[in-house]
């Protein structure tokens, strides 16, 4: 049976934004995607990243962004930590929650974030450690779960392992990307699967991009699962920066419109989430990723 609730994980800011080419958006263009994304019901919305501004000039106003938010109650604003330095900024922003994020293919580690997966393991246990201190949940993201740009497929096992890891060291929740939207529904199920072995399912999210249009199909699948928190991005927005034509994230527009048709409710209003998306794509002049956001515009 599905279940009767699911939670919407929103991607745009952060993901959805790290890698728009050209000059960097302007600081309250995000603040307003924020805003407009936590009118819309969403109350978890992954705003920026406290990772080196070299690597990722996109994120390089983090601060300024968390600063300028105009926060609703009962929104969780997230970013990305790499390292404890990372996670001291993000402290300073006034951030509700953080996310480490390590791979499950060891040449997708190394482009990512420069190290070994077990070093960025060890690097994480810091950020642990001063997260509980200061009561911030940390979320932990294992890349390449259905495929790497570098070493194409990655054994479930191998993804198990690492989530594993994560979720033993403290993450309450490990969210699984298929970072280059390779997947295809079984292999999904299997990949699941396998890795609730190790975690429990009511811990587990699906991260899926876009890429080969195989992501409502892959969230499908592993919703049979019984996984109930996605991740998306409004508009379809985004890619990785060190994972080649990566596409954005699965539309939150699309996920929604498919949740809704399941009876699976989520606190999110469809159609201000498609009057973000379509504000978002004008700003960026981008086109509207999302089908639905198409098909809704008014
Ligand atoms: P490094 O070069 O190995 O580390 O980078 P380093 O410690 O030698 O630092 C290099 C420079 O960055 C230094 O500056 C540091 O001070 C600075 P310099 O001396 O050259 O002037 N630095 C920092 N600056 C700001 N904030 C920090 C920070 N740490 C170091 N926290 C590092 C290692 C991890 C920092 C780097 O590789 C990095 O920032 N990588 C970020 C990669 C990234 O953001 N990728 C995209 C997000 S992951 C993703 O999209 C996948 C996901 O969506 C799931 C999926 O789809 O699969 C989550
Ligand atoms: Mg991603």
């Amino acid at each position: 049976a599905f279940p009767k609730q699911a939670r919407l994980v929103e991607m745009s800011p952060r993901d959805g934004l790290q890698n728009e080419s050209g000059p960097v958006i302007a600081t309250d263009i995000k603040t307003g995607l924020i805003e407009q994304l936590a009118e819309c019901g969403l109350t978890h919305i992954e705003s920026a990243s406290f990772v080196s501004p070299k690597w990722v000039p996109q994120m390089g106003d983090a601060a300024e962004v968390m600063a300028g938010i105009k926060r609703k109650a009962g929104v969780r604003y997230s970013v990305l930590t790499p390292n404890l330095r990372g996670f001291e900024n993000a402290l300073a922003a006034g951030v509700d929650e953080v996310a480490v994020f390590a791979a499950a293919s060891e040449s997708f580690s190394q482009k990512n974030i420069n190290c070994s997966i077990a070093e960025s393991l060890e690097r994480f246990l810091p950020v642990m450690e001063a997260a509980q201190k200061h009561n911030i949940p940390v979320r932990g993201y294992v890349s390449t779960v259905l495929g790497c740009p570098y070493e194409g497929e990655i054994a479930p096992e191998q993804v198990a392992k690492v989530a594993k890891d994560l979720a033993d060291m403290g993450c309450y929740e490990i969210s699984l990307g298929d970072t280059i939207g390779t997947g295809t529904p079984l292999k999904a199920k299997y990949m699941l699967e396998a890795v609730a072995k190790y975690v429990p399912v009511e811990r587990l999210a699906a991260h899926f991009h876009d890429t080969y249009g195989q992501a409502l199909v892959n969230l499908y699948a592993v919703l049979e699962e019984g996984v109930a928190v996605f991740d998306a991005s409004v508009a379809g927005l985004g890619g990785c920066p060190y994972a080649k034509g990566a596409s954005g994230n699965v539309a939150t527009e699309d996920v929604l419109y498919m949740l809704n048709g399941l009876g699976i409710s989520t606190g999110v209003d469809l159609q201000k989430l498609v009057a973000t998306g379509t504000w978002i794509s004008s700003q960026l002049n981008r086109r509207n990723g999302s089908k639905v956001g198409q098909a809704l515009q008014t």
